[in-house]
């Protein structure tokens, strides 16, 4: 009997319960997949805590996984029974052990990539693509700010920037993290919950500031980002790991006629043509060796409250993926 995350109530990690489910024949379009690797991002905790009231309740949450296409619907093209798959899809359902979903959201895992690395990467490593070359076009002019460079996100995208030619700033939370995020590419990094880390990028900028401030921490550390820039710098908020920021000025900006964004990686990859193009773009930077990628931490799916308790208490480093 296929099983599921059904989250029926918002809260802590403890909502996050395995029930059986029933999984429909797919219709036109549409293909089931039996997954075997679960892709668990922040924005998982951010739904089952009700922060983003993005998911009816009851509802399975989870963004991304990976498996096997073992039934097609009508008018599929491209997708057969036995194929290696992985998505990513903004209307949430992965944390199961199979689903139906739109033959137009799947990509094919090339040889070479495990289905626990694929499901892994779909939302972090079209993210770091979405960070490093269309919100800002990186190369060697550009001295950038990592936050919590050793997490999923962070790691790719030093990476990524630093074969780019930028210089990485990167900020950890423990030395141990800032070890990783230094094999990723970042030149410094900042034990930001125990040093100054505006005071450091200025020291270790010459005064100029960066330009370019990746943030995706949020409450903690969005206005002290804004600070690190130089003058016409762009500050990226990507997300909140740390809680919502509070209300901003727009005249802050004006300091040094900053630019602010905040995108989010649907709308880059919004239609069938991006997808596929970001998606080719990131297994060819893994197979050209621009982005070398560990094997995920596993747990099983089962245990998606304790993935959400680790990603929340600050314990991993890279990805962690969900068995089933
Ligand atoms: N906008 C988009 O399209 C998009 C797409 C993907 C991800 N994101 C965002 O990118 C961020 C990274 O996602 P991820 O899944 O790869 O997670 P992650 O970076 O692996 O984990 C979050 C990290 O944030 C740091 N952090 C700082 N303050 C924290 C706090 N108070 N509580 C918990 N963590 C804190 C921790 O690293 P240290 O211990 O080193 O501080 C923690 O390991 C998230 O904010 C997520 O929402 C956005």
């Amino acid at each position: 009997m296929p099983q599921a995350i059904l989250l029926r109530e918002h809260g802590g990690p403890e909502v996050l319960r395995v029930e059986d489910i029933a999984v429909a024949a797919p219709g036109p379009g549409e293909v089931r997949i039996r997954q075997t690797a679960v892709g668990v991002n922040f924005h998982d905790c951010y739904v089952r805590s009700g922060l983003y009231q993005t998911l009816k309740l009851p509802g399975i949450p989870g963004l991304e996984a990976a498996g096997m296409v073992i039934a097609v619907g009508d008018s599929v093209a491209g997708f057969a029974p036995g194929d290696r798959v992985a998505y990513f899809f903004a209307a949430y359902g992965s944390y199961a052990s199979e689903r139906v979903i739109g033959a137009d959201r799947l990509v094919k895992i090339p040889n070479g990539v495990n289905d626990a690395t694929a499901a892994s990467l779909m939302i972090k490593g079209l993210t770091a693509l979405m960070l490093v070359k269309h919100v800002h076009a990186l190369g060697p002019d550009d001295t950038i700010l990592v936050h919590a460079a050793a997490g999923g996100v962070g790691l790719l995208l030093s990476q990524w920037a630093k074969h780019l030619g930028a210089r990485v700033i990167g900020t950890a939370g423990s030395p141990e993290k800032a070890a990783l995020a230094k094999q990723a590419g970042c030149e410094e990094v900042i034990l930001y919950r125990s040093e100054d880390f505006v005071a450091r990028v200025k020291d270790l900028t010459g005064g100029k500031g960066v330009s370019v401030a990746y943030d995706s921490v949020g409450k903690d550390t969005f206005y002290g980002s804004m600070e690190c820039l130089a003058d016409l710098g762009h500050l990226v908020n990507f997300g909140q790991s740390s809680g919502p920021i509070d209300p901003m000025a727009v005249s802050l900006l004006s300091k040094g006629s900053y630019t602010l964004t905040r995108p989010m990686l649907f709308h880059y990859c919004a239609t069938r043509p991006a997808l596929e193009a970001m998606a080719a773009e990131l297994f060819a930077a893994i197979a050209d060796g621009t982005l070398s990628v560990a094997e995920p931490a596993t747990l099983p799916l089962t245990e998606a409250g304790e993935a959400h308790r680790r990603l929340e208490a600050r314990e991993t480093t890279g990805a962690l993926v969900l068995t089933v």
